[in-house]
């Protein structure tokens, strides 16, 4: 079999990639009237899963679904396989195979996930991609590709060109990946000094790669295949291999009214949908695509429906700086986990999601959750907004188009306050002697920093918050290294352990 030298040499960060989870796939396609697999009892293939970051935590997280990932590279599968090993699942499993090989027994899926594959390998693979999906899509199922598009990767392609033209092709990934920053830090001070918009775009593109991983930096600007398309042009390939059109994972980018009022008068009476995004995308100049699809005698509805949006449940981990104001509907700002901010006015949607940051990670079902807000607005607001549901379900599909909320098919329980001696499950403890990234119960990453990351290994259950603390002030004294202050020290372990109930990281 073969292998991919470039992945070889610069493994990909796999990480778990929120937008593919099975559970808020199923939500979005309820949506438009299909009925998926629940996430607890299904199948998913995942094409190109490198290491398993996205894979495995599925697998571990839903150990009554099946799941299947292949990659073309060997390390990627021998690093997915020892993860495997460690944690002893058997409910995934991670195979040396290309997507262009003949995939027919691994059988049908229920969900099938393609992130970061399609525009990054050449069009034979790409036509593998789209015609696995078309024949191993079970009655229902969903396929997930996303991949560049224009028109806005004609912004980025500039840069691209030059890094391709600069490195050495026939030199290691790692080697290419120096000689780029060779030529940032080359472009970066001649920049700074021109003032046109051309420039300063660029200097912040190039600060952005600075900040990224560099396996990201290598595959998207330097490996041999990077091919950004037309949405038209995606949709005419997938609908050639027997897929139609389902919705994006994003929902505001399918909602003219993002775009205002005069766009949104434009496009109103058009009823071709694909057209419609094609036009958005022009507008938005659009770079990336999550596209979500079904087999082609699937029937979709050709808008969101907001009566089943009721029968969805959602998480939220919102947060306010702002004393909330349940008696009023000035909007307040609330801010959201990866940075940013939303802003909230319904009383009852800012008292759904207080409930909701309570709550986190659980999900709540539509009317659990209008009962719970309605109560705290009623304790602590204005009565008068009790009754308007239907006002605060329009602002609540919003944010959750947005995905400020995010949209479960399923309400889930997991929350508790961390206990008195933590232990961090399993997937947690392996992942943390691998990296510093965790994949949380709700499939985000939780970022780590050195300290976290060794505290992580060490909570089997037999220390408290205290002997958490005195373990890595010993570690550190005995590796000769600054001491912090205890103090500060045990504050920070206790900021851990909430960031870890709250992830549902611990067992
Ligand atoms: C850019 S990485 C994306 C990895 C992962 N899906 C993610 O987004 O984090 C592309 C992955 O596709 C794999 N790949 C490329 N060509 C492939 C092929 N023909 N068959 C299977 N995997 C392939 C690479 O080895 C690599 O792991």
């Amino acid at each position: 079999m073969n292998t991919l030298d470039s992945y070889d040499d610069l493994p990909y960060d796999s990480v778990p990639i929120t937008d593919t989870h099975p559970d808020g796939l199923r939500a979005i396609a309820r949506l438009f009237g299909v009925d998926a697999k629940p996430a607890h009892a299904c199948r998913v293939l995942e094409l190109g899963c490198a290491g398993g970051g996205n894979l495995i935590p599925m697998a571990f997280y839903l150990p009554g679904s099946r799941f299947v990932g292949i990659d073309l590279a060997r390390h990627h599968v021998e690093e997915a396989n020892a993860l495997i090993g460690e944690l002893g699942l058997d409910n995934v499993r991670v195979l040396h195979r290309s997507v262009t090989d003949d995939l027919s027994d691994l059988g049908e899926f229920d969900y099938i996930v393609a992130h970061g594959l399609y525009s990054w390998v050449p069009r034979a693979v790409q036509d593998r991609v789209l015609a696995v999906c078309g024949r191993q899509l079970s009655k229902d199922g969903i396929a997930y590709v996303s991949y560049n598009t224009l028109p806005g990767w004609h912004a980025r392609a500039g840069l691209r060109d030059m890094l391709l033209a600069y490195c050495d092709k026939a030199a290691r990934a790692s080697a290419r990946l120096a000689q780029a920053h060779a030529l940032f830090d080359l472009l970066e001070p001649a920049l700074r000094l021109q003032a046109t918009a051309e420039a300063q775009g660029l200097l912040a593109e190039i600060g952005y790669l600075r900040r990224a991983p560099p396996s990201y930096v290598y595959h998207e600007y330097l490996e041999e295949t990077n091919e950004p398309l037309w949405f038209t042009e995606f949709m005419a390939r997938a609908q050639a291999a027997g897929l139609d059109y389902l919705a994006d994972a994003v929902l505001s980018t399918m909602l003219p009214a993002t775009l205002g009022e005069d766009a949104a008068r434009e496009l109103s009476g058009m009823d071709d949908r694909i057209r419609v995004e094609q036009l958005m995308d022009y507008a938005r100049l659009r770079k990336f695509r999550r596209t979500l699809l079904v087999r082609r005698e699937t029937a979709v509805r050709g808008a969101p429906d907001l009566d089943a949006f009721t029968g969805l449940a959602c998480h939220a981990d919102l947060a306010s700086d702002e004393e909330l104001d349940f008696a009023s509907d000035a909007p307040q700002a609330f801010r959201l986990p990866a940075g940013g901010e939303c802003r909230i006015a319904h009383p009852l949607a800012k008292a759904a999601a207080m409930v909701l940051a309570m709550r986190y990670p659980d999900s709540l079902g539509w009317y659990q959750l209008l009962a719970a807000a309605s109560a705290l607005v009623a304790e602590h607001g204005d009565e008068r907004f009790i009754g308007e549901a239907a006002a605060f379900k329009t602002e609540w599909f919003s944010l959750a188009a947005y995905q400020a909320v995010r949209l479960s098919a399923e309400a889930r329980g997991f929350g508790a306050d961390p206990p008195e001696r933590p232990e961090a499950h399993a997937l947690a403890r392996a992942q943390a002697k691998r990296g510093r990234v965790l994949a949380s119960a709700r499939h985000a990453a939780v970022d780590l920093d050195e300290y976290g990351a060794r505290l992580v290994q060490e909570m089997d259950g037999t220390r408290d918050l205290d002997g958490l603390a005195d373990w890595l002030l010993q570690a550190l004294r005995a590796e000769g290294r600054p001491l912090p202050e205890r103090g500060a020290l045990r504050a920070a372990c206790h900021r851990l352990l909430w960031t870890l109930a709250r992830s549902g990281l611990l067992a």
